[in-house]
């Protein structure tokens, strides 16, 4: 790998950092990014594909990060609400979609996700729980009892919300702790130059 600049997050992060301008194209633009964000972003691209499958006008994308999937879901025509426990983060994320033209489309929340959910209304719900570092990828088997929130509660509330629920799982995820739920889901592969990068499943 050719390294054209050192990842100011450390060398565990360098292999993200490469990819800093396939996670943001206007990276250079002064995007915002800590090394939580770094390492929880999803592709610009990907995230757009998975934007343009949900249907309806509005989403709840429940854990904001740095923006990489709510900026996707405004972009593709969403009204998006979404909210993170780190205010410094969703600061961040804010400033990443003034840069994308879209802070206007996007409610931004610094709140518990489990205490916003009772109270907000959408036609889909994006999922995307902290995995818990590089290491949750590279285990034998990961579940909805792995993430840093409990991902079966996390599916219950969102399924009070509305059935199109979208969860990000990483790509070791063990779909069969998905049955219970007792709903049809569609399974998308995110891979980026062959590699499997995570999973959405899409219920209906
Ligand atoms: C994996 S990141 C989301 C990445 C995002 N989809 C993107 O593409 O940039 C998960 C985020 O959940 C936030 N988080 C963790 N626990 C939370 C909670 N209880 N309520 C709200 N946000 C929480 C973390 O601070 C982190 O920024």
């Amino acid at each position: 790998m050719v390294t054209t600049t050192v990842c100011p997050f450390g060398p565990e992060l360098q292999e993200f950092w490469e990819m800093r301008h396939d996670l943001f194209s206007r990276f250079d633009e002064g995007i915002r990014i800590d090394a939580a964000g770094l390492f929880g972003v999803k592709p610009e691209e990907l995230a757009l594909r998975t934007a343009a499958r949900v249907r309806g006008r509005t989403v709840l994308d429940a854990l904001c990060g740095v923006g990489g999937t709510v900026i996707a879901f405004a972009r593709t025509g969403k009204l998006v609400t979404t909210c993170d426990i780190d205010p410094d983060r969703l600061a961040m994320a804010r400033e990443n979609a003034r840069i994308y033209g879209v802070e206007n489309r996007i409610t931004f929340l610094v709140d518990d996700i489990r205490e916003v959910m009772g109270r907000v209304e959408a036609d889909a719900v994006y999922l995307d729980p902290p995995w818990g570092g590089k290491s949750a990828a590279e285990r034998d088997r990961f579940g909805l009892d792995d993430y840093r929130l409990d991902g079966r509660d996390l599916l219950r509330r969102a399924f009070a919300i509305t059935p199109q629920v979208i969860l990000s799982m990483p790509p070791n995820f063990v779909l069969s702790d998905l049955v219970p739920f007792g709903r049809d889901f569609s399974v998308e592969q995110a891979i980026r130059n062959g590699d499997l990068l995570y999973l959405n499943a899409h219920f209906a």
